[in-house]
């Protein structure tokens, strides 16, 4: 099943992305100028075909002019090309009957970032934002053949002169950590703010017309873009659709729009008339009260039926405009309200009016290169989101404004988006044209993705309260309040402002994190905006032990937390060589952007598990990526499974989470970091047990006060009965020392449930047997009923690290082909932990891994995402448990 909507979603991706057109129109010409355009760098010396769209980079690759940018020190070497000026150039021409249109417009989807455009010698325009839709003017400027060059400035160079210019006072940070080996002063460029280096990513400030390129030609109008926003009136109990047309006009005219939504039986036609300039019209669509609207929810709480709008636009003068969208009905509140015993107030969502759980992650662009970010990638990453059962991503304001296809893809899957606003970690300028620039910026992408029922929520920036409130900068008391005006004026009186007028179907927050209401009350920076009474918090802590959920700070929402990890040798092999292979190599040094983040990730490791002591290195060096990620996906469970447990709880006043967002889902490259999907789309480990752990319904083992505690989960809308079946193993056997069974219990829905409480030091006396050292303890809820299961989880009593008769467990297996699976066969001697099946850079996923071993036969199986045979496979079959590395 899993498989078919792999397949399923990717034919779509490419039906609608391989040439269908969503907008069609009759009296306007339009003329792509997308593909083969040719480059120079300034002085010359280099000149050569690119891609548009796309960038300097990978044109300079493509040609063969550059290695790839990502293997081994690249990023260093090719610092040049980024602090180098490029010019794009193209020559086309135009039919002389379309020519002799009124109106001719060249319209850039987008450029990266600084450029002046000239058509044929004449100026006719610059951009500096590379978020920014630019429509330039150009009638009268055409000849038989016309030379268009778009000349591209130096993101860096730019940064630093408008820090030089920004004489009256700093804005901090100047530079990233040297750690991160990153460029300088992104915060005064518009351009995705980790281009210049992240604490995850390499330093790469592309340049390039990274979206497409058109002409569009026409006599009286043209329609620029448009927009749908569905909404439920709750006075008259129905919904209406308002869209937004936005036309550019030449002469004042008529004209009739037809809206229609076929499934719901609803239309209507409206008259219309349009002034010269930029003109805009307005329409409320009424949804037949005779149908029922079936509703769109996020993913594990119903379907997400999606419903075709069209739009039909006749104008008197003779243009025909035609479009269509997929749209879907719902409504989204964020409460923020008192909770009884507890100060603060709560913070959560409730989609369609039921309080949903948020469980997910947070999203970075998928590539340093976005034109190498393909459909088929962000397919696979969201796919890859939904199938580890999460229903929310947040687009984080570090990177980019994702693509169309990304938010079509979360629509479809009912993955619901927390948009950031593109500002993280950093204080910004104010000056008049860098708003101006903002506030265009922020317009257009409100009106880009507001369509979508997929985003839930805008939020104005990553961490940039918290930078003010916890002083990240050093900034002098006396000069605290010009920033918090600075602040204010960026999100508030700005960002805020324009939200409010362009979006009222869903709720904003200008930070993350944030009190919510209550940073307003306090002027809009909290004094504490990590306060755990309020809004969401962001927490990390890589010393502290992982398994000890008391250092977690029990927060209404938990919208950032994680640990690092190292992607597979496999995915460091493509940008590695052999001599790389070893921890404290050069490479793996020049890949971790985070300061000590390999030390720590060895002393998190070494609190709970026997490091790696082959004397073979690279198998040392393999065993250690494995211990890392072993030590990431426990980390992330134990802090998960406490969020989500914390549902229910009022504790010392603090509680009712209602969302846990790890960090992160992908990677931008190959390197150490907080990911669960490496670089090419592989599962780490942690991803594996996030299947589990973020399933509908879930036991939770925790240890309070020499207390054996198992909770309920259930994310389900309808209680169920239950029981809990508890067994002890030994280290050294299969047979189970000891079974329990609590008695059914209902587990309520949506919410936490305690349904076993035993103390430990009696569990253990009467289980003959068993001792902490020796034995683990394994639990399942199940139904009689209605067959409603949890998947299996466990609890140590110990410290694997500490523990008494781990055997290795010599792990065997045989293959079979089962269609567009393989099946496998596993079978071993003892108990194994965390069993890891690695295929190297085969496409693909197995139904489980990372797993307790309890019994001495398993069966996985493995879902190809591209062709390969059972030989194939088998050879690059390696299993590895806890007990093979040491
Ligand atoms: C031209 O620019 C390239 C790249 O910045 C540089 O490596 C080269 O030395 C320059 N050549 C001359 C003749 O200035
Ligand atoms: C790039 O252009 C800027 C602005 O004209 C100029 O100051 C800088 O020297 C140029 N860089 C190179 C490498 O030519
Ligand atoms: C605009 O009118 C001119 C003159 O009639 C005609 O040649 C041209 O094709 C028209 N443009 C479009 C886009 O229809
Ligand atoms: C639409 O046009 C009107 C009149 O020019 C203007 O007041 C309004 O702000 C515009 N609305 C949008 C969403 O652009
Ligand atoms: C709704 O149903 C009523 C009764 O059948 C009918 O009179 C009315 O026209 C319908 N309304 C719409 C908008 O179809
Ligand atoms: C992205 O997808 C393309 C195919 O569209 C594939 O060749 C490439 O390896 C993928 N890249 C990543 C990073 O997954
Ligand atoms: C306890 O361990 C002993 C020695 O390993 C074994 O003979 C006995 O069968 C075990 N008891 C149970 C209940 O498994
Ligand atoms: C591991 O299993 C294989 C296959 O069953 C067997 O040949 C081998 O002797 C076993 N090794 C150990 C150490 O038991
Ligand atoms: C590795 O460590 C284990 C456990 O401490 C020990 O038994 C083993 O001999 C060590 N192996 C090597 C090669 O040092």
């Amino acid at each position: 099943m899993r498989n078919d909507a792999v397949r399923t979603l990717f034919c779509w991706v490419l039906l609608v992305f391989g040439g269908r057109v969503s907008c069609d129109s009759v009296g306007v010409n339009t003329f792509i100028l997308d593909g083969t355009w040719s480059l120079h760098n300034s002085n010359g010396s280099l000149s050569l075909k690119a891609q548009v769209p796309g960038c300097v980079h990978t044109a300079l690759q493509q040609q063969q002019l550059i290695q790839d940018p990502y293997y081994r020190f690249n990023d260093l070497a090719y610092r040049w090309i980024s602090l180098d000026n490029w010019t794009y150039t193209t020559s086309f021409s135009v039919p002389d009957n379309v020519k002799a249109s009124k109106k001719a417009v060249l319209v850039f989807e987008g450029v990266d970032t600084v450029s002046t455009i000239s058509l044929n010698g004449v100026v006719i325009g610059k951009t500096d934002n590379m978020f920014q839709r630019y429509d330039f003017e150009v009638s009268g400027l055409f000849k038989d053949i016309n030379i268009l060059e778009v000349w591209l400035m130096s993101a860096v160079t730019y940064a630093s002169e408008r820090r030089k210019t920004h004489t009256a006072y700093a804005v901090p940070p100047e530079c990233p950590p040297s750690v991160q080996k990153g460029e300088c002063h992104v915060n005064f460029v518009r351009k995705a703010q980790s281009s210049f280096s992240w604490d995850w990513g390499p330093s790469f400030p592309t340049l390039g017309v990274w979206k497409s390129v058109r002409l569009e030609f026409f006599n009286n109008s043209r329609l620029i873009s448009f927009s749908t926003s569905p909404k439920y009136d709750a006075v008259h109990s129905c919904w209406t659709v308002k869209v937004e047309l936005f036309f550019d006009v030449t002469l004042a005219s008529k004209g009739v729009v037809r809206l229609s939504i076929p499934k719901l039986q609803s239309e209507a036609k409206f008259s219309i008339s349009l002034v010269p300039g930029l003109s805009n019209t307005s329409l409320i669509l009424q949804i037949n009260q005779n149908v029922t609207v079936d509703l769109w929810w996020p993913f594990g709480h119903g379907q997400q039926p999606l419903k075709q709008l069209l739009i039909d636009v006749t104008m008197d003068s003779g243009e025909k405009f035609q479009a269509d969208r997929l749209i879907g009905f719902r409504t989204v509140e964020l409460v923020q309200e008192p909770i009884p015993s507890s100060p603060g107030l709560s913070f959560y969502f409730r989609i369609n009016g039921k309080p949903i759980f948020l469980k997910g992650s947070n999203w970075i662009p998928a590539h340093a290169f976005q034109d190498q970010a393909t459909a088929v990638n962000l397919t696979q990453l969201l796919v890859s989101a939904q199938m580890a059962n999460m229903n929310v991503l947040r687009v984080w304001g570090g990177g980019i404004y994702e693509q169309d296809v990304f938010y079509i893809l979360c629509d479809q899957l009912g993955i619901m988006v927390w948009q950031d606003f593109m500002f993280a970690c950093a204080l910004y300028p104010t000056e008049q044209d860098f708003i101006k620039s903002v506030r265009e910026e922020v317009t257009q992408q409100v009106r880009r993705l507001k369509s979508h029922p997929s985003v839930v929520i805008w939020s104005g920036n990553n961490e940039n309260e918290a930078a003010i409130a916890s002083n990240w900068f050093f900034i002098p008391s006396a000069e605290k309040p010009r920033y918090v005006k600075d602040y204010v004026n960026l999100y508030v009186e700005n960002i805020k402002e324009i939200v409010s007028q362009e979006d009222n179907t869903r709720p904003f927050l200008v930070s993350s994190p944030t009190n919510g209401v209550e940073s307003e009350k306090e002027g809009w920076v909290a004094q504490n905006p990590y306060d755990p009474h309020y809004g969401d918090v962001h927490f990390y802590s890589y010393l502290s032990d992982c398994w000890d959920w008391r250092t977690f700070p029990r927060a209404r929402f938990a919208s950032e937390y994680g640990f690092q990890s190292w992607p597979s040798l496999s995915t460091l092999s493509k940008v590695s060589v052999a001599s790389d292979w070893n921890f404290n190599s050069e490479f793996s040094n020049h890949r971790q952007h985070h300061e000590f983040g390999n030390m720590q990730m060895l002393l998190q490791a070494g609190l709970h598990y026997i490091l790696p002591n082959n004397t073979d290195p690279v198998q040392k060096y393999q065993d250690t990526i494995y211990i890392t990620q072993v030590m990431q996906a426990q980390c992330v469970k134990a802090q998960t499974e406490f969020y989500l447990r914390s549902r229910s709880d009022i504790v010392d006043g603090e509680g009712h989470t209602m969302g846990a967002l790890y960090w992160q889902l992908n990677d931008i490259w190959q390197a150490p970091s907080w990911a669960s999907i490496e670089f090419g789309g592989k599962w780490k480990m942690l991803h594996y047990l996030a299947v589990r752990f973020f399933s509908a319904l879930i036991s939770v083992g925790v240890e309070d006060d020499d207390n054996l505690l198992i909770y309920a989960v259930s994310d389900s809308h309808k209680d169920h009965t239950l029981k809990t079946t508890v067994k002890l193993y030994r280290w050294n056997s299969f047979t189970p020392q000891c079974s329990l069974e609590s008695d059914q219990a209902v587990v309520k829905a949506g919410g936490v449930t305690k349904v076993f409480q035993h103390p430990i030091s009696v569990l253990l006396k009467n289980c003959k047997n068993c001792t902490r050292q020796s034995c683990v303890v394994t639990f399942k809820l199940s139904s009689s009923e209605d067959g409603v299961e949890s998947p299996s989880n466990d609890l140590f009593l110990i410290s694997p690290r500490d523990a008494e008769g781990i055997q290795k467990p010599n792990i065997t297996f045989t293959l079979e082909d089962a269609g567009g699976r393989i099946k496998i066969n596993l079978h071993c001697l003892y108990p194994a932990l965390f069993v890891w099946l690695d295929v190297e850079d085969i496409s693909g996923v197995f139904d489980s891994n990372g797993f307790l071993m309890i019994s001495e036969e398993y069966t996985i199986y493995f879902t190809k995402w591209e062709p390969i045979t059972v030989k194939d496979f088998s050879a690059k079959l390696h299993i590895t448990s806890l007990r093979d590395i040491y």
